[in-house]
């Protein structure tokens, strides 16, 4: 098993290969993408409206995240595993910034932090890098703005608005990230922040020109709820088939067909007969000797 992708080697990567980055937050999502051959697998607080049920991001917490992050590289994924930070985990100092991103990368495993925002963040970034935890940075349509931003809105699409992102994205590319995600921006937004940061730009309905591309994977599978953002492709229908098996079960459960021969488990012939004789009072129990011994020995199971 080669080594885990590292953080400077997806900043190594800006104008090249496009990097593949996709969310998971638990076992079987990150071995799934792992398999599919992600770099980056973002634990993402997004797991707050896929996963959890919630209407956005907001209330995720610290402990919250580090059990998500946790789950993900349980599984020894070779992609890097950036845990998200949630709100409020990096918007109060440096130290409590430290402090939280510490307990991603400690007790979560995660290989790399991400938080949102621009200028207003750099000394947390700086912090970050100070206590050599690698940060990717978010700007655009920042989910955690929600209530700043009037919604989930399209950022930048205005001249001066697109000027101050490029402009954001150039104070947190200094600050010290090793990748932007970009969410949210028309696509010449992003290619101009492309070409003006030297690290990679990680685009979610950013256009083409990112240096590569993320999406939920509840969304890109058909998992989810109702509709989902204009930037999203959805390259499977999961949710429908997964309710299509389980109508399939309860139909054979119902018919009687589930289960059948080969998903039952059967006692020895002589067990069997035992029983039987036990049942219908032609033997007493206890049992003694070899029969007793046979009966009451655990049977292995059979596959
Ligand atoms: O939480 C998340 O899933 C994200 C991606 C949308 C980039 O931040």
């Amino acid at each position: 098993m080669p080594a885990p992708v590292t953080a400077p080697e997806i900043q190594a990567r800006k104008g090249g290969d496009k990097i593949r980055m996709i969310t998971a937050y638990d076992a079987p999502t990150a071995r799934i993408a792992d398999r599919a051959g992600a770099d980056v697998i973002l634990v993402g607080d997004s797991v707050a409206n896929v996963v959890l049920g919630r209407g956005d991001t907001l209330a995720m917490t610290v402990d919250e995240m580090v059990y998500h992050t946790r789950a993900v590289t349980g599984t020894e994924p070779h992609a890097l595993v950036v845990g998200d930070m949630p709100w409020l985990s990096y918007h109060t100092s440096p130290e409590d910034t430290v402090r939280n991103a510490g307990r991603l990368v400690r007790e979560g495993g995660a290989g790399a932090v991400k938080l949102e925002g621009g200028r207003k963040r750099v000394s947390m970034i700086e912090a970050l890098r100070d206590a050599e935890i690698p940060v990717m940075g978010h700007l655009g349509l920042t989910p955690q703005s929600v209530h700043a931003m009037g919604g989930y809105r399209v950022q930048g699409r205005q001249a001066a608005d697109a000027y101050e992102l490029i402009s954001e994205a150039r104070a947190i590319a200094d600050a010290g990230v090793f990748a932007v995600v970009l969410e949210g921006v028309p696509d010449l937004v992003a290619e101009m922040i492309t070409a003006e940061v030297a690290v990679p730009t990680i685009g979610i309905g950013a256009g083409p020109d990112c240096d590569g591309q993320v999406l939920v994977f509840h969304d890109l599978l058909g998992l989810g709820e109702g509709s989902v953002p204009k930037f999203v492709r959805r390259y499977a229908d999961l949710a429908d088939t997964a309710v299509a098996a389980v109508e399939a079960f309860f139909a054979d459960v119902q018919s009687g067909a589930f289960p059948g021969e080969a998903e039952t488990y059967h006692m020895p012939a002589e067990s069997a007969a035992i029983l039987r004789e036990l049942r219908d009072g032609a033997t007493t129990y206890p049992l003694s000797g070899a029969e007793g011994d046979h009966l009451l020995a655990d049977e292995a199971m059979e596959s």
